[in-house]
């Protein structure tokens, strides 16, 4: 590549936690492709050990993203990684100021929001690309690959389910940062927006149609067990026979700690004791304030006569999405570890594919978060000629869709 199309892109962070860490981690491996030049985040400890991972001068370290836009435009690009209910203005402020932004999904709370940012990126002549990561990782493209192709015949119906799996939920959905519909959004739209995103992507075809059924049925006061206490540190008696205990999952096990602050120097067990006792996380899970659903179905009728069956499920013990695409002369399936291709012709054997290694925690959604970044900031340096996999226009479908299936969910 020559230098122009290397040049190298500045970068301001927004909301310097979990997901801003996986894609400002593209800086770290490819610096002379991107430079993360100023942080914006409230929470101190983060604030700090960003501005130190990238030598970001104090300067440039900011508390709020109001301050921030006062200063005159100081970088290329935005990677806005706030909470879901701190999307829409800073995305706003953002393109008022010519910053093209990586916006985290969901693009907002609201249809009228995420059409507005759209419109506003389209008028000031900036880039918006949204985090459906899915799209970029290996496994998803192998499926699209398989569906284009048209090897298998033609698409008649998709299922799908994402498995939230019980420890997801109890921390995001139930104790955490995603648990009500007012202060981040409901979830079809928080979690299930890349599963709907896929099921337009993997088909080719628009939805048409959707209806939906679903609730919250168990994580509530009335199914709160005897002998339970408002936090699993008040010594509930059930705690050790608790499937859902936070004592067992954060302070026996040390897990799920990615939304627990332990600065260094501190012992991590007084820290997260601590939390446990005043914090979120320690709270009963049949007595936190939490609305949003714990299953729910969706039928969608796709173009072409395609249809979708699509099932979010907390209950399960591991997270994770299966799909099974039915075509005209073979099917399709995987559990993101195996995609196995089946013909009906019998002299046709089988073509399974072994994507174990690209899933799990720490390596980047099988390295889409990095493979976004990438395409992110080719389409800056004006190289991509097709536009981004992941751009507001392309993803705003399966946001109308997920408010569509909202206003249609019978709870
Ligand atoms: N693409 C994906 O696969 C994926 C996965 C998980 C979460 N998300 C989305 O990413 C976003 C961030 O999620 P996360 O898991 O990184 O959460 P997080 O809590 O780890 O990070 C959010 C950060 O924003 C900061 N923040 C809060 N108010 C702010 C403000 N006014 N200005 C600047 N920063 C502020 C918080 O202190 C926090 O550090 C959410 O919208 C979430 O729905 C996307």
């Amino acid at each position: 590549m020559n230098g122009k199309q290397m040049r190298k892109i500045k970068v301001a962070a927004i909301g310097a936690g979990n997901r801003l860490n996986a894609y400002a981690e593209y800086a770290r491996l490819y610096p002379k492709e991107l430079e993360i030049v100023a942080v914006v985040e409230p929470n101190e400890v983060r604030r700090k050990y960003c501005a130190d991972y990238f030598q970001i001068p104090a300067e440039r370290c900011f508390t709020s993203w109001p301050q921030f836009f006062e200063f005159p435009r100081l970088a290329d690009a935005i990677f806005l990684c706030t909470p879901d209910h701190l999307h829409y203005q800073p995305a706003m402020a953002a393109l008022e100021k010519g910053y093209h932004i990586l916006l985290e999904k969901p693009i907002a709370q609201t249809w009228q929001e995420c059409m507005d940012i759209a419109r506003k990126a389209k008028e000031c002549g900036c880039i918006v690309g949204i985090c459906h990561v899915l799209r970029y990782h290996p496994y998803f493209r192998k499926f699209r690959q398989i569906v284009e192709s048209g090897e298998l015949g033609e698409i008649i119906s998709i299922n799908h389910v994402e498995e939230v799996g019980i420890e997801r939920m109890t921390h995001a959905f139930v104790r955490g940062l995603w648990r009500r519909e007012d202060e981040t959004n409901p979830m079809i739209l928080s979690k299930a927006c890349h599963d709907l995103d896929l099921m337009v992507w993997l088909s080719g075809r628009h939805c048409l149609e959707v209806s939906s059924y679903g609730s919250l049925k168990w994580f509530k006061e009335k199914n709160a067990p005897e002998g339970s206490t408002l936090r699993c540190t008040d010594g509930c008696l059930v705690e050790r026979e608790c499937p859902y205990s936070a004592l067992r999952l954060y302070y026996r096990q040390k897990r799920w700690l990615r939304h627990f602050d332990i600065p260094e120097g501190k012992d991590p067990d007084s820290v997260i004791w601590q939390e446990l006792k005043t914090g979120p996380y320690g709270r009963c899970v049949y007595r936190c304030d939490n609305d949003v659903v714990d299953h729910q179905v969706v039928s969608m009728l796709l173009e072409d006569e395609v249809t979708v069956n699509f099932s979010m499920d907390a209950f399960t013990k591991e997270g994770g999405r299966k799909t099974h695409i039915m075509f005209t002369q073979g099917e399709a399936f995987g559990d993101e570890k195996q995609l196995t291709v089946r013909y009906f012709l019998p002299d046709k054997a089988d073509k399974v594919f072994d994507f174990s290694a690209s899933f799990g925690e720490c390596n980047f959604h099988g390295g889409a978060d990095l493979y976004i970044v990438a395409d992110f900031l080719q389409a800056i340096r004006g190289q991509k000629v097709s536009g981004l996999l992941t751009s507001i226009e392309t993803s705003l479908e399966s946001h109308r869709i997920a408010f569509e299936i909202e206003k249609k969910r019978v709870k």
